[in-house]
């Protein structure tokens, strides 16, 4: 397969900084060659720089750096948009404000295809504030009530002229949600698995329909993988660490099955701060389950006919 590894510098969405280096160290682990090996014809733009700042106040106090997320959002449209025309693009994040550009700029995509845009959300949060709700004012909380098309971003947030459908959207390792977060979640179709679901379940029984709907649906399958959806004893390069996250075993499983599923068009890597990390081993942990999702594998293996 063809991809291509966008860098996205973006650190000002999250509480502390970091996050600009992200793309470095998720090259410096060896992403693009791992990819390689795999087979897979990898290209990589560099970095994408944000668009020039327009003055924005909003009157929630909270909020910081709103012009320069707009910048971001806007430069991420833009190539989320150019860079899948030809291929599987791969974000090197960057926080979580990133998906804010990237997923609209697919969403517009996938209508000029004529097929509907899926989101799998992997993260310990559900990043569903508004402008209005955000408390921490941490922007990197706010892309799933952006892109799904939620109230309270017109005049700040890009005119959205390309929604995903939140019945189209899943997300798996919940852990951490704020109240207005969980009481706006209630009103939407958007489906929420718990880390309490994956506990009682196993991840791959909660992944499997979601796959499978999006595959009758002809969908293309955008993944946002956020760092913290893992525990934090196997990757502590993360500002925002929740104890209780996905292990080592059940992340490579939702990678794998992603794989196997042939469904995934595109991919975020995001909220990696490598001045968190310890000798690199978040950033390369990353790396290695970038490469299960693109086909890396124990043993050979017919592709399963589950989804
Ligand atoms: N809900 C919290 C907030 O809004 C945490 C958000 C964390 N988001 C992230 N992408 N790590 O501040
Ligand atoms: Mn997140
Ligand atoms: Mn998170
Ligand atoms: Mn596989």
């Amino acid at each position: 397969m063809k991809c291509t590894l966008i860098g996205a510098p973006v650190q000002i969405g999250a509480g502390r900084l970091g996050c600009e280096m992200g793309p470095s160290a998720l090259r410096i682990a060896g992403l693009a060659s791992m990819l390689t090996e795999l087979g897979h014809e990898v290209g990589d733009i560099g970095n994408v720089a944000p668009t020039p700042l327009k003055p924005l106040l909003h009157p929630n106090p909270a909020i910081h750096h709103l012009p320069e997320t707009v910048g971001w959002i806007e430069v991420l449209e833009q190539a989320a948009y150019r860079e899948s025309e030809a291929a599987m693009p791969i974000f090197l994040g960057g926080d979580h404000a990133l998906s804010a550009g990237t997923v609209p700029g697919l969403a517009r995509r996938a209508k000029e295809l004529g097929r509907p845009l899926f989101v799998l959300w992997l993260d310990a949060h559900t990043d569903f504030h508004t402008l209005d709700t955000t408390q921490s004012g941490n922007l990197h909380g706010t892309p799933v009530a952006y892109f799904t098309g939620r109230s309270g971003f017109q005049g700040y947030y890009p005119k959205l002229t390309h929604a995903v459908d939140p019945a189209n959207v899943a997300m798996i390792g919940i852990r951490s949600v704020d109240p207005a977060e969980r009481a706006a979640l209630r009103e939407t179709g958007i489906t929420v698995h718990d880390m309490r679901m994956i506990d009682e379940h196993g991840v791959g029984v909660l992944l499997r329909p979601f796959l499978e709907k999006v595959k009758a649906a002809n969908g293309l399958l955008h993944v946002s993988f956020d760092v913290d959806f893992l525990d934090p004893s196997i990757a502590p390069a993360v500002g925002t660490t929740v104890p209780g996250g996905a292990t080592f075993r059940e992340a490579h499983l939702v990678m794998e099955m992603l794989h196997d599923s042939g469904l995934v068009s595109s991919l975020d890597l995001v909220e990696l701060n490598p001045f968190l990390d310890e000798r690199g081993r978040t950033a390369m942990l990353m790396a290695d389950l970038t490469a299960s999702l693109m086909g890396r594998q124990v043993m050979d293996r017919p592709t399963p006919d589950y989804a």
